[in-house]
């Protein structure tokens, strides 16, 4: 039996990185699935490798005004939203000292302010008993250098998720994080690494986690299906970490 038989999905950066690899994984296990990303030719080739009449729905979760369209096209073609992966997002590092305003607002913008108006304008399309997974970050609760601002937001996302959880219980809507540590996707080099620089922070984040290696977005993926089954139904407002050790380490 597939877990996600007859459910409906919104993954929003679903385009690329771990949300495609959780969209892939939804539809295999039965969901149809709405993504959503800026890139309108990466969402076309994503829907074609998602299959299962999946639909790219082009979408800038730092356009507040712009969001609940995107969920009224997807619950026109499919009905009202089972599963909502708020994935979306953004890495911008830079030392404390550097940080400009402008790297600040863009990280926060999508980071944080994007994912509380991605929940609050889904909120008429959502189904009762619905899930709602938020991609956090093992940094949302680590103090590295460097990572400040991302990491905040990443914190801030964990808060929301319990404050969420309780608000919408009369719904049965429960709220919950993932939160990878290192993993291998466009995000590491979207700011224009080199090969040789992406390869130095590979092995930098490598090191810091007890596996020795970085994540696969498959590896991620099979964590947003947990919470998105009701495998988790008792799960509500807790946070799942897929670090391999490193916040341990
Ligand atoms: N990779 C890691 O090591 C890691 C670790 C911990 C947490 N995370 C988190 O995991 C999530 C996914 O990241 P990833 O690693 O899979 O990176 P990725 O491959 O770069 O994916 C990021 C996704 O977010 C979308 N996106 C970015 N800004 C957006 C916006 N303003 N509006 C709508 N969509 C937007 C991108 O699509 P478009 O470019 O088309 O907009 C893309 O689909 C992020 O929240 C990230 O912070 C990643």
């Amino acid at each position: 039996m597939k877990k996600l038989a007859n459910k409906v999905a919104v993954v929003t950066g679903g385009n690329s990185g771990i949300g495609l690899a959780t969209a892939i994984l939804f539809a295999e296990q039965g969901a149809k699935v709405a993504i959503t990303g800026r890139n309108q030719q990466s969402l076309d080739t994503a829907t074609i490798e998602i299959g299962n009449d999946s639909i790219g729905i082009r979408s800038d979760v730092s356009i507040i005004a712009n969001i609940g369209s995107a969920y009224q096209t997807a619950a026109e073609k499919f009905g009202k939203i089972d599963i909502l992966v708020v994935n979306a997002g953004i890495y911008i590092p830079g030392p404390l000292a550097d940080y400009s305003e402008e790297q600040f607002d863009k990280t926060s913008d999508i980071n944080f302010k994007g994912v509380f108006f991605s929940i609050q304008r889904a909120l008429p399309y959502l189904n009762d008993g619905a899930s709602v997974i938020v991609t956090s970050s093992s940094l949302g609760t680590m103090g590295i250098a460097g990572v400040s601002a991302y990491s905040a937001t990443k914190a801030a996302v964990i808060s929301l998720a319990k404050s969420f959880s309780s608000e919408l219980a009369d719904r049965a809507i429960r709220v919950n994080i993932l939160s990878p540590g290192p993993v291998e996707t466009p995000i590491m080099t979207r700011d224009g690494a080199t090969p040789e620089q992406f390869e130095q922070a590979k092995n930098y984040l490598s090191a810091k986690t007890v596996a020795g290696r970085l994540g696969t977005s498959e590896e991620i993926a099979e964590g947003f299906l947990y919470l998105a089954s009701d495998d988790s139904k008792y799960m509500i407002g807790g946070e799942l970490l897929l670090d391999g050790g490193m916040r341990i380490k």
